[in-house]
């Protein structure tokens, strides 16, 4: 710890900026947001309300489409290239027609209202918008999370942002190949995701974790626990939250130690029972093992690494990734040699 931290004087209300033209209808729904109990910006016009957009970065604005200077859809243009987060833009307009609607929406508008505004459809709407916002919120303190098996872990270094590009790099090339299961959406989750894998080792011992040489019997099956940590706690926010974020990042911490034959742990799942982001994961974090050195080991040389990982075709690993992995070879050993530990 070096600099401090200031707390923000911020309270809990979300910020809503207006962005509209006419004052009468400023006042009216700034009224209305105050009494709903939002802090509100106003601007009445888009030059102005992208200025205080770009200073403050609310998370929600209501944008009218027609305006002097810079009109509501080069405002929602503006706003998702310059936005750091998520923003929530909900446009009011008294345009109905739908080609409007779509332009707006296309142009990434999140929600369409036309005027005048319905005070409790405004306030319904609202309210969605905020758990949006509040589940992307979390989502992100999930990832800061896996930074802090970084400081218990003796895989220093990079070998989370390895995992992390073996892992896109394997969930690309078998998307090429016809793995229906895996879009762009989901490739970039898995990168995220494949970073918390090991969040359950926060609570292995320091003498378990750092034992130089092999563990003993008991050893091993404490240190087998992390799966089961991690992956009971992120199962709880899934059972509770119900997002998609949440099962794949349950999936990979709670099952990257399973095995295609069926003899990993911890619950011995088979072949396709195991969801494909743990096997690829799987994959990832067994080759980073092996081509690393480790407080067990010495890294071992490339040609030992791709006979291990081929003998395991179908046994340790599905077979489908394996063939994913021979055919990524020579990227592997690029990304190994663009994170090198120290
Ligand atoms: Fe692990
Ligand atoms: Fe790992």
């Amino acid at each position: 710890m070096n600099e401090k931290i200031t707390p923000s004087k911020s309270s809990f209300a979300t910020t809503i900026l207006i962005a509209e033209d006419s004052r009468v209808q400023r006042k009216i729904l700034d009224n209305h947001l105050q009494t709903l109990g939002y802090n509100v910006l106003s601007a009445s016009d888009g030059v102005e309300a992208l200025e205080i957009f770009r200073a403050i970065q609310p998370r929600v604005v209501i944008t009218d489409l027609e305006m002097p200077n810079m009109d509501g859809f080069e405002l929602i243009r503006q706003i998702r290239k310059h936005e750091i987060q998520y923003t929530h833009i909900t446009v009011l307009s008294s345009l109905a027609e739908k080609e409007n609607i779509i332009r707006a929406i296309s142009l990434g508008a999140s929600d369409y209202l036309v005027k005048p505004f319905h005070p409790d459809e405004m306030r319904v709407r609202l309210e969605a918008s905020e758990r949006l916002i509040r589940i992307q919120s979390q989502e992100r303190i999930i990832l800061l999370m896996a930074k802090l098996t970084d400081y218990r872990s003796p895989e220093t270094g990079f070998h989370i942002e390895r995992v992390q590009h073996y892992t896109r790099l394997l969930a690309q090339d078998l998307a090429e190949h016809g793995h229906s299961d895996l879009n762009n959406s989901i490739i970039t989750t898995l990168f995220s995701l494949s970073s918390l894998h090991d969040i359950g080792k926060v609570a292995i011992p320091d003498e378990i974790l750092n034992k130089p040489g092999k563990l003993t019997t008991e050893e091993f099956e404490l240190m087998k626990e992390h799966v089961v940590i991690g992956g009971t706690i992120l199962d709880e926010a899934y059972q509770e939250i119900g997002s998609e974020f949440l099962r794949i990042a349950r999936d990979i911490v709670l099952y990257h130690h399973e095995r295609f034959d069926g003899f990993g742990y911890p619950y011995g799942l088979k072949g396709n029972d195991i969801p494909i982001s743990a096997r690829i994961v799987a994959l990832a974090d067994v080759f980073d093992a092996l081509s690393s050195e480790r407080c067990y080991k010495p890294a071992f040389p490339r040609e030992q690494c791709y006979q291990i990982i081929l003998e395991e075709r179908g046994l340790h690993f599905d077979p489908e990734i394996v063939d994913a992995f021979l055919r990524n070879e020579e990227e592997f050993w690029l990304i190994r040699k663009q994170f090198p530990d120290s």
